[in-house]
This record gives structure tokens, C-alpha cells and sequence, in this order.
């Protein structure tokens, strides 16, 4: 492992973006996004589909040129050889070789590292057993699930033990059990002082595993924080959930006189209601909607999250349903 203790780069950001944009052709796929990451941090990039998180990683990964702007990873360009080195890429697609086998797939990468002989046996061993793979270690990836591909991407990407990990939507098509170990992976990688950024469309995942989130969309970074700094900015305490018998949107108008700055959203037979005090306010909507013959099905309560900032400053929901 590198030591960096008596190293001036120390007290950089791990990567730093400034001002970047992409364009393709006239699609502006990242447009003058800016931000930095300590060491240690894990940083989410949370946004819809098209929102830029993949070009942007791939730009910090130094497989894509930004049309403008400067990205720095450890003090130097992602094209960098030695930085490449300390860079661990986990591409959205994952990109394995089907006709050899996973055990096969991560001992090439190990070689490419400089790992050889017993330890790089033993290293690879262990992070297939990691990641849940080693009873397959021996079967071709070409016949892996999707997910199982994804997994012994994210070996790889873990084979050189790098300092920075880009991981793009890690979890993606994987059932809830190994998402929760790929989880718990990530957060082991942070307590060893790694630097991970995170791309996902997953509310949750974001929430559980970043210090701080950008949350993107079209192409721009429209918040940047802590998460639970980037709920109180927006004003949110609690969300109160009704599900009515009938399509809700002729109950706005009697609604929003209640909600924080009349925020209220309305999705098919529900609404969404932003409050500042819930146990004031429930009572008051409950009987307004039934007084005005409104038939409830369902009423919650909830903190908010960071679906409720991401409708809050764009209108619209992170997951389309
Ligand atoms: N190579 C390309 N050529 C043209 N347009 C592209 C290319 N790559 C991405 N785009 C466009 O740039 C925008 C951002 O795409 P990107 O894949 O970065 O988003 P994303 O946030 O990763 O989305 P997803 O959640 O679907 O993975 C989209 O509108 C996409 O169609
Ligand atoms: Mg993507």
C-alpha cells in the first residue's frame, strides 16, 4: 500500500470536478458540474435515468474526455498511469470474460496489478468468497447472471486495493440479500479510509451508505450535502401519505392550505403531503377530505427522505413507477 502520511497530497480531496460538462453531439449529458471528495468520504450521486452519473464516472475513470472542465483524482489527471492504479472502476455494464471463468476473470486483473504465484491466489479467493461468488468460482461468467456478473466486477475493481472506488449502481439486479452484502462491503471499504463515489438511482441505498449526496439531474447537480442537511434546507420534517378511493387530484385544492409552503404532490389515487407538524395537521386533513365526502383507504406518517428532496426540487419522483 502506498504511504502517504508524510505526503503533502494528504490534505487534497481525493478527487476534485470543476466545472465539468460533456456534450454529445447537442446533448448535454453533464452540464458545469462541480464538487469535491475527501478521503475517506463516501460521496452518492443520486439521480433518474439520463440524470449524467455514468458520464461522469466514466469521465473520472478516464474513459471519457469532458468537452470542458478539470477532473483530479488524487492530486492528478484520471489519465494519469499511477493514478490508474490506485482507481478501482465498477462500470454500470458489467464487462467480464464470458469464456473464462470468474476465478479466471479476477487472476487475470490480479496479474495486471503485479500479483502472482499463492498470494494472488489466496487474494482472489477471498474476494470472490467476498462478494458471494466463490462457489461459482469455477463455473464461466459467461453463464453468471446478470447480477453475479456485476459482483465479480466489483472484485476486480477491489483486486489492485485501490484508494478510490467509482461504483456504478453496484446493486443493480441484485435480490435484497446480496444487495445488503454489497452494502455492508462498501461500508467496510470506508471504515479502511477508502474513497468511494457511488452512482444510483436507489433513494435508499444513497441514504445508507453516503456521507454526502449530489443529487443530479439533467445533466446538473440541483443539491449537495449530507442527507439529512440536504432535508432540513428543504424545509421537510414529515410526509404524510393518503391513499384515497378515487383519483386524488380533485383533493389538492383542499389540501394545500395545509401543507409547507404548499407542497403537496399528487400520484394517481394519493397524495403526498409536506408538513412541519404532523400530529397538528393529520387530524385537520383527515377530516377536511371526509367532510367533503373523500373516502380514505390509507393514512401514514413518515420522516422524509431523499426521494422527497429530489420531488421537491424538480416535481417529479427519482424511480418512475
Ligand atoms: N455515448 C453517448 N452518446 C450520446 N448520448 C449519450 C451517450 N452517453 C450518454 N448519453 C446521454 O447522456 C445523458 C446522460 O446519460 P448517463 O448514462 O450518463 O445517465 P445516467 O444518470 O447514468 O442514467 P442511468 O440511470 O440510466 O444509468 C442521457 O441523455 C444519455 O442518453
Ligand atoms: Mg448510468
Amino acid at each position: 500500500m502506498m504511504n502517504l502520511s508524510n505526503d503533502r497530497s494528504m490534505y487534497e480531496p481525493a478527487v476534485s470536478v470543476k466545472n465539468v460538462s460533456k456534450r454529445f453531439g447537442d446533448r448535454t449529458a453533464v452540464d458545469d458540474v462541480s464538487f469535491e471528495v475527501k478521503r475517506g468520504e463516501v460521496y452518492g450521486l443520486l439521480g433518474p435515468n439520463g440524470a449524467g452519473k455514468t458520464t461522469l464516472l466514466s469521465i473520472l475513470a478516464g474513459v471519457v474526455n469532458p468537452t470542458s472542465g478539470t477532473v483530479r483524482i488524487l492530486g492528478t489527471s484520471p489519465l494519469d498511469s499511477k493514478t490508474r492504479g490506485l482507481v478501482g472502476f465498477c462500470p454500470q455494464e458489467p464487462v467480464v470474460y464470458d469464456e473464462l471463468s470468474g476465478f479466471e476473470n479476477i487472476m487475470f486483473y490480479a496479474g495486471l496489478h503485479g500479483l502472482s504465484g499463492s498470494e494472488a491466489v489466496k487474494k482472489c479467493r477471498e474476494l470472490l468468497d467476498k462478494l458471494g461468488l466463490l462457489e461459482h468460482a469455477d463455473r464461466r461468467a459467461g453463464k453468471y447472471s446478470g447480477g453475479m456478473k456485476k459482483r465479480l466486477n466489483f472484485a476486480i475493481a477491489l483486486i489492485g486495493d485501490p484508494e478510490v472506488l467509482l461504483l456504478d449502481e453496484p446493486t443493480t439486479g441484485m435480490d435484497p440479500g446480496i444487495r445488503r452484502t454489497v452494502w455492508d462491503l462498501i461500508a467496510e471499504l470506508r471504515s479502511l479510509g477508502k474513497t468511494v463515489i457511488l452512482a444510483t438511482h436507489y433513494m435508499e441505498e444513497a441514504e445508507a451508505l453516503s456521507d454526502r449526496v449530489a443529487i443530479m439531474d439533467r445533466g446538473r447537480v440541483v443539491a449537495e450535502g449530507e442527507p439529512d442537511r440536504l432535508k432540513r434546507e428543504c424545509g421537510l420534517r414529515a410526509v404524510i401519505n393518503l391513499e384515497l378511493m378515487e383519483p386524488a387530484g380533485g383533493a389538492l385544492k383542499l389540501v394545500e392550505p395545509y401543507a409547507y409552503e404548499r407542497a403537496v404532490y399528487v400520484d394517481g389515487n394519493s397524495l403526498r403531503v409536506y408538513v412541519e407538524d404532523p400530529d397538528t395537521v393529520a387530524p385537520k386533513l383527515v377530516s377536511r377530505l371526509l367532510n367533503n365526502g373523500y373516502k380514505l383507504l390509507a393514512m401514514r406518517i413518515s420522516p422524509p427522505t431523499l426521494e422527497d428532496v429530489f420531488l421537491k426540487l424538480t416535481g417529479r419522483r427519482l424511480v418512475e413507477e
